[in-house]
């Protein structure tokens, strides 16, 4: 078993963050998205991925997983270009995927569970493809799956007026080298991408097996600002107590904080945990850091109080406003203005602006 993992894509509906980075590098909880999908390829045993290029950000995503190894898997770069769409982004792993089959991961997902119950469920019968599903409440706006009684998918309804059940495909799926051939068949959809429920319908109208395996577990596409804080906070929910920097007497912790050993809570300081901070960042006294707080990498926060945010790095805030629910592209500054507003500011600032609040 291969993995295919996504990183190409426009990252449209998260600009400004996306304007200079792909969006598979933002942080969540301070570690880039696309981490977690590694660490899960390597938990269920997969550790020849091939990742999936676009235009934007190649460089960065090259340099934060190099050949691999740091993660003690092996890396194959497959460069797409274009997003000309899922089934197109899978298509170009052919040659790398070979006769194997292979998990489809989409870089920007994070998935409690992890994938290890999905490739078990798949290896466990004679399957071409096998599709994560998650019970919605709201089934209309999904593609949805119909299945039989032994979970064998029966049919695949995009955004169906009337939905046979509720169960909508997420970003996970396997496959055996079958779905290249049905990929090769496909036309452009309405929106001009080669779509991967195309595929699977394809593979279906064929007369083949598709598995089905339902998540219990949350799962998270990080592909809008909102989407981030929310990973954010779900992250967030299960970390574990880590402080190896400095705590001043006087500063007032409390919950489960991460603090790396070149970072500093000072005198005077307040944190709420959970709340995760990064390398070489000081909070100063005057500070508040609520709950499901991630400060990123060479920070200083002062006289600020701030909550249920993600700082992505390099920023210095020190404004007398009120910051929550708020996500702060790398580079930000974030200083007073004249008057004060007392109610909190939800913000999405872009890298390397400056901002007075
Ligand atoms: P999407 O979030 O569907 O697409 P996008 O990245 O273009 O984002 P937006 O809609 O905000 O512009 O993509 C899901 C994942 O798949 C994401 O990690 C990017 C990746 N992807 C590719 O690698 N190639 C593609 O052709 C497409 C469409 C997506």
């Amino acid at each position: 078993m291969k993995g295919v993992l996504l990183s190409g894509g426009t990252g449209s509906r998260l600009r400004p963050i996306t304007h200079t980075g792909p969006k598979q590098l933002v942080p969540v909880a301070n570690k880039p998205v696309l981490e977690y999908a590694i660490e899960d390829f390597k938990t269920a045993g997969i550790t020849e991925i091939g990742v999936i290029l676009g235009h934007k950000g190649r460089e960065e995503i090259q340099e934060l997983l190099g050949d691999g190894s740091d993660y003690d898997v092996d890396i194959t770069y497959i460069v797409q270009g274009n997003p000309l769409g899922l089934a197109h982004a899978a298509g170009c792993a052919k040659d790398f995927v070979g006769d194997d089959d292979f998990v489809m991961y989409l870089g920007d997902n994070i998935l409690k569970e992890g994938i290890t119950d999905l490739v078990e469920s798949f290896e466990s019968g004679d399957y071409e493809a096998g599709i994560a599903l998650q019970e919605v409440d709201n089934p209309q706006q999904f593609g949805i799956a119909d299945l039989d009684d032994d979970g064998n998918v029966t049919q695949l309804i995009e955004k169906p007026d009337d939905p046979p059940t509720n169960f909508a495909l997420i970003g996970m799926y396997v496959f055996s080298p079958k779905v290249f051939d049905a990929i090769e068949t496909l036309e452009p959809s309405w929106r001009g991408e080669l779509e991967i429920t195309d595929a699977i319908q394809t593979l279906l109208e064929d007369g083949n097996a598709i598995d089905s395996h339902v998540v219990e577990g949350w799962w998270k596409d990080t592909g809008k600002p909102e989407d981030i804080l929310h990973a954010n906070h779900l992250v967030l929910e299960d970390l574990e107590k880590s402080v190896e920097g400095t705590i001043e007497e006087g500063a007032e912790v409390s919950g489960r904080i991460e603090l790396p050993e070149s970072s500093t809570i000072e005198a005077g300081a307040v944190i709420r945990g959970p709340v995760s901070i990064a390398e070489n960042t000081t909070i100063e006294s005057d500070t508040y850091v609520g709950p499901y707080t991630s400060i990123g990498a060479d920070c200083v926060v002062a006289n600020t109080h701030i909550e249920n945010s993600v700082v992505i790095g390099e920023s210095d805030i020190t404004t007398s406003g009120k910051i929550v629910d708020s996500l702060i592209g790398r580079g930000a500054q974030i200083g007073s203005a004249d008057e004060l507003l007392p109610e909190g500011r939800r913000l999405v600032v872009g890298e390397n602006s400056n901002l007075k609040l």
